[in-house]
């Protein structure tokens, strides 16, 4: 890791208040900031909100509020809810504070006087929802925002702009040449398509007549600032661009920019031209994440299926909410949020994996041993082996976390807790116990808290509170217990042990879920047709025949990449293909295709799976999932995805 960090996330607009999508982003901040400043780093971490432009000014109207007002009212919802979720921003800062706007004015000055704003008349398609400015060209059916697909208004006015087109070339270059510039590598790319047609320079300003609400450009008063240019400026105002030049260069060319991937195109083309002109290096890295979903849709709050992450919070607490998170969306990809799989890893996960290892330990180190183990005879090989899957796990964190893959480095973590509970069940602590083997339970109990002190430090900038009791139950003091970084924990691995364990609560106490009531004795018609309309699916009564979105997209289909194919002896139609469904997930399938596909035809190509499809034997092999196939009785043909290169594990739907 590098001695300097300083990380972002986007500021949000002000027009409505946060949903998980906008907690995802700040937790993933906040843990990468945790983790750097548990290794000594010098972290500076800012967060804050866009409270410019059209979509605020609207929402303000909408609410009978002026401006100022929504973004006053609004803020302190974003900020109660970081406080809520335990962020460690350094910063936070509104675009309606003077600290930023006269930076962004002296910027506005200095690129006008240096021919790089002009003005000219401008003829656009402008979608509010957005806040973008779009080419004919650009739109879906004619007159639809291809982001948002709502219809964009015709606009026709002078206007200035910035020369954007000037950098094109050397932006290229510059991604070319930085492949760590924008991560993953495929967004790097899909700016580089983008980056393919030619680059038009940005209308900068909005009328006053037309909007009011905003920096007012200090050429020409009759003009506001457009939102995109006045917001990027945030990431270097706040840090003291223009006013503290020494805080600013000791943080900028550090800086990681998370975004989601709404906003690639705005972080990945209009601000590194922006910072060109303005004469200024290159943030370190822009790293896109991707959508947090309901269903298939992306949760927004314009399609009204958004989850109030202060509910979750309240409910389940907040450290278990935080590494749902960040366990179950691996940067980059987006992932679908259910409470059904919320609860799901909570009860796995938290309460029966690393709650119980706590309470095994501590109950039995107490109860043995007054909760202060004595020093252990040598080691035996299964111990070692455990202790050193331990140590394997911080090597395998710091890497993971390294390339933005932190819900792989928690697999691995959770992978040792679960690890240790094997361990105690083939050990039988309980049994040495009765048996009267001291020695042997010193050790066993000895490894399995070790274990759990290494586990538990990793975890920490995920769950502060729960690692914080957790270790303070294993007996450490305070000043350890937020010793975590990947050194100490290394190093304590080999290291002795000897301090005095306490009993507390279950950690994370099991939920209970509540299962769909078992088939009941039948009952009268009317009562029953009474009985479909289950609370939740709000009064629709399904037709016969008909799924509603909820059932359909209980069947996951999800894009594999088929990695090898083979026939299989004495079955002339199916092959055996092994496919791979992203992250890792590879598996063996079995279909009904040999006769339409030999095995080279078919490898390589991206193809559409069934992917929660009970496993099966079939021909003697294994078949975990289904493909699709457009067929009838004479003719079968794969369903692939357009343009046969997508990445695999994307969600079909
Ligand atoms: O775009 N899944 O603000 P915004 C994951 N003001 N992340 C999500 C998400 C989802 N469903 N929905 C939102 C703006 N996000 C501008 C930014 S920056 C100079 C200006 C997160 O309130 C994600 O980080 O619409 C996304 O990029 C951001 O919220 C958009 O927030
Ligand atoms: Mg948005």
């Amino acid at each position: 890791m590098s001695s300097t960090f300083y990380v972002t996330t986007p500021i949000y607009y002000v027009n409505d208040k946060p949903h998980i999508g906008h907690a995802y982003t700040t937790v993933l901040a906040d843990v990468l900031a945790r983790y750097h400043r548990a290794a000594g780093d010098d972290v500076w971490f800012l967060t804050g909100t866009d409270e410019h432009g059209q979509k605020v000014q609207k929402a303000a109207e909408k609410n009978g509020m002026t401006p100022i007002q929504q973004c006053d009212s609004t803020v302190v919802r974003f900020q109660e809810l970081w406080k809520r979720l335990g962020i460690t921003n350094d910063d936070f800062i509104r675009t309606t504070e003077d600290r930023h706007k006269k930076i962004v004015q002296a910027i506005l000055q200095d690129l006008f006087d240096r021919d790089l704003i002009y003005k000219a008349e401008y003829k656009g398609y402008y979608c509010v929802a957005c806040e973008r400015f779009f080419t004919e060209k650009d739109l879906l059916e004619g007159n639809l925002c291809p982001d948002c697909q709502r219809p964009v208004d015709t606009i026709v006015e002078s206007n200035y702009f910035f020369r954007m087109s000037n950098y094109q070339d050397w932006l290229i270059q510059y991604i070319t040449e930085h492949p760590d510039f924008i991560q993953p590598a495929f967004r790097a790319n899909e700016t580089l398509g983008f980056l393919r047609k030619p680059l038009e320079d940005l209308c900068i300003s909005r009328p006053k007549s037309r909007l009011s609400w905003g920096i007012e450009l200090p050429f020409d008063r009759d003009y506001v600032c457009y939102v995109w240019f006045d917001a990027l400026i945030n990431y270097i105002s706040a840090i003291g661009y223009g006013a503290d030049q020494a805080r600013f260069e000791r943080y900028w060319t550090s800086c990681m920019h998370l975004i989601g991937k709404d906003i690639l195109t705005t972080h990945s083309v209009y601000w590194p031209t922006m910072l060109r002109a303005i004469g200024l290096p290159m943030p370190k890295t822009i790293f896109a994440h991707g959508w947090w979903l309901t269903g298939s849709r992306k949760m927004s709050k314009s399609l009204g299926n958004v989850v109030n992450p202060m509910d979750m919070a309240d409910k389940y607490g907040v450290d278990a909410f935080r590494y749902f998170l960040l366990a179950a969306m691996t940067p980059g990809n987006d992932a679908s949020f259910t409470e059904e799989d919320f609860l799901q890893r909570f009860n796995t996960d938290l309460a029966n994996d690393l709650g119980n290892l706590l309470s095994r330990v501590v109950k039995l180190s107490i109860k043995n041993f007054g909760g202060t183990l004595p020093t252990p005879p040598p080691l035996q090989p299964l111990e070692m082996e455990l202790l050193s899957k331990a140590a394997l796990a911080i090597k395998q964190l710091e890497n993971e976390l390294n390339s933005m893959k932190l819900d792989r480095g928690i697999a691995a973590v959770m992978n040792v807790v679960r690890e240790a509970n094997k361990f105690l069940e083939r050990t039988a602590p309980w049994t040495l116990a009765k048996e009267g083997k001291t020695d042997r339970l010193a050790a066993v109990l000895y490894t399995a808290a070790k274990t759990l002190e290494i586990v538990s430090g990793l975890l920490f900038p995920i769950m502060p509170e729960k690692m914080t009791l957790l270790r303070r139950s294993l007996g450490l003091s305070e000043e350890e217990i937020a010793k975590t970084d990947f050194a100490s924990l290394s190093e304590f691995a080999n290291g002795d042990m000897r301090r005095t364990m306490v009993d507390m609560p279950p950690l994370f106490p099991r939920i209970q879920i509540e299962k769909p009531e078992e088939a009941a004795p039948a009952k009268p018609e009317k009562q029953k047709k009474q009985e479909i309309k289950a609370p939740k699916t709000k009064d629709v009564v399904v037709p016969e025949g008909m799924v509603t979105i909820e059932q359909f997209f209980k069947t996951q289909l999800r894009t594999a990449r088929v990695l090898e194919a083979e026939r299989i002896e004495g079955k002339t139609r199916l092959l055996h293909l092994k496919v791979d469904l992203g992250n890792g997930d590879v598996r063996s399938l079995v279909a009904g295709i040999a006769q339409q596909y030999a095995p080279e035809d078919v490898i390589g190509k991206t193809i559409v799976v069934v992917a929660n499809l009970m496993p099966a034997k079939i021909a003697g092999f294994e078949s975990c999932g289904m493909l699709l196939a457009a067929k009838n009785e004479t003719s079968l043909k794969l369903v692939t995805v357009d343009g046969g290169d997508a990445e695999p594990g994307l969600q079909v739907g």
